[in-house]
């Protein structure tokens, strides 16, 4: 293993992914950020500057941090967030993941604006196929308005169309930064590959709000990896990314030589009201064979060729397979959440739209209390909110947790757990009624959808000590509180070291 260092410098910038200009915040003045690659079991040292006005800290998705919880990343709960002008190092090891994820700001909604990139593991130990090239595509959507201004017009009313609680509709989308909007631009990631071949795609939606649907003319892939999990292969001719999900696919490139039309298309059936500008299908090129000018068929753009008959479908996530998976162990420890989203004053239109959780909406509040409370410090002033607006669960001992959550919201919610990943045991429509689990060999990854009006049970072994956020994914329903955190083996994270300097960070 070696030791990679990496400076970050999170600050704002003019872009135009799409074509229209309008002000981000980036890292080292790119979108997406640099991307991080490395080895399992390397040491990652990150030195982060905040060059932003307001408070920021990364977050390394995915990872275990086992350890080192405190530089989860995680603002209002694991750190207090660097204050503009400071800097932070971050110091930690690829304990055991290997796959495709990604970082980003976990500082009110700064990662929406643009700070995100892709994060590679690589290990010999991990059980896919072979391939000759290795290729990151990171899909989301886009907005052209500041997600801060974006976010006020989604908790009250006479911003957005329908009034607050609708997410505000995204203007279109990128594929590794680069979209179209209308007539604005007229360039397309594009890759010029070997004819061939086997190309590892790893497909990942660091976006705000949809799932997209990605797919490439005239091809066929094969599902691998799923959230740093290896799943035995699956045909399919498209998959549905949701935010913060990975997948890694093959491609064969064993078309007739030629340039192909990619496809990254947003989810719409998650809109509440109509964005007339939005650009629905963002447009990458994969060309093979020929010359690295070429471009496919503009013909083709709005009228894709169709699949021969009997071609596989897109991917069920509920159908992956871990290789080498089996039953889960059983349960030690059971928790029941509920979860929605309503107004904070159900007789008033014009309260806040909030989301909650066993009745908890969560507050990110000053940038010193969970950080304080992880400490088992009483919080200082300021934070006279922290006991209402925290939902934390505490398991003192290593327990296999079950978390039984009913989603009784009408909008789908990617959730996702820190530190850890989890078993998906069931889900269904409605609410939980105490279904058996099908223990065979269920998916573990780190986020999964639970559809609108419907529940889960997810499974995991809680043995990594510290505070450890479970949270929806879409970052308006994070911001309107849909987020409570596990608070494992307090007397292991009472003995961690936190510098210094991170604690004084809580006094700024
Ligand atoms: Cu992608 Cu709370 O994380």
């Amino acid at each position: 293993p070696t030791t990679r260092h990496y400076d970050f410098v999170v600050e704002e910038a003019i872009g135009a992914p799409d074509g229209v200009e309008k002000l981000m915040l980036v890292v080292n003045g790119q979108f997406p950020g640099p991307t991080i690659e490395a080895n399992a079991g390397d040491r990652i040292v990150v030195n982060v500057t905040n060059k932003l006005p307001n408070a920021t800290a990364i977050h390394w998705h995915g990872l275990y941090q086992n350890g080192t919880n405190y530089y989860d990343g995680t603002h209002a709960v694991t750190q207090c967030g660097i204050p503009p002008g400071e800097w932070m190092v971050y110091n930690f090891t690829f304990d055991g993941y290997a796959g495709s994820t990604w970082w980003h700001a976990h500082a009110d909604t700064q990662y929406t604006d643009g700070v995100v990139g892709a994060l590679i593991v690589h290990s010999r130990d991990e059980q896919v196929p072979s391939y000759d090239g290795d290729i990151a595509l990171q899909l989301s959507d886009y907005y052209h308005g500041l997600s801060a201004d974006l976010l006020e017009y989604y908790f009250t009313p006479g911003g957005i169309e329908g009034g607050p609680g609708n997410e505000p509709v995204p203007d279109g989308g990128t594929i590794n930064g680069v979209g179209q909007y209308g007539s604005h631009n007229s360039s397309f990631f594009n890759l010029t590959l070997e004819a061939n071949k086997t190309y590892r795609l790893r497909l990942i939606n660091p976006g705000t709000f949809v799932p997209m649907q990605f797919s490439l003319d005239n091809h066929l892939m094969t599902v691998v990896e799923a959230d740093g999990t290896a799943v035995e292969p699956v045909e399919v001719s498209s998959v549905s990314v949701a935010v913060a999900q990975r997948y890694s696919v093959l491609l064969k490139t064993d078309q007739p030589a030629g340039a192909y039309w990619m496809r990254a298309e947003l989810d719409s059936t998650q809109f509440t009201y109509d964005n007339p500008g939005c650009q629905m299908e963002i447009r990458g090129v994969i060309r093979y064979g020929v010359s690295d000018d070429t471009m496919p068929d503009v013909a083709l753009l709005n009228n894709p060729p169709s699949l021969p008959s009997g071609s596989p479908a897109e991917l069920d996530e509920s159908d992956l397979v871990p290789v080498g998976g089996g039953p889960a162990p059983e349960p030690t420890f059971t928790t029941y959440f509920a979860m929605s989203m309503q107004f904070e004053n159900p007789e008033d239109s014009n309260s806040r739209y909030l989301a909650f959780i066993n009745e908890t909406s969560w507050e990110p509040l000053n940038r010193t209390a969970s950080l304080f409370a992880h400490l088992g410090q009483s919080a200082p002033s300021g934070s006279a909110n922290y006991e209402v607006s925290q939902l934390i669960t505490t398991i003192n001992d290593i327990s296999v947790v079950d978390m039984i959550i009913d989603n009784v919201d009408d909008g789908d919610h990617p959730f996702h757990l820190h530190g850890y990943k989890f078993w998906v045991m069931a889900s269904g429509g409605g609410t939980y009624q105490g279904q058996a689990v099908n223990n065979t060999a269920p998916p573990l990854r780190d986020t999964v959808v639970i559809p609108a009006e419907s529940w889960a049970i997810l499974r995991f072994v809680a043995d990594n000590p510290g505070y450890w956020t479970f949270h929806c994914h879409i970052q308006w329903h994070m911001s309107a509180g849909l987020l409570f955190q596990f608070n494992v083996l307090p007397s292991k994270s009472a003995q961690f070291d936190i510098p210094q300097y991170m604690l004084d960070q809580c006094s700024r």
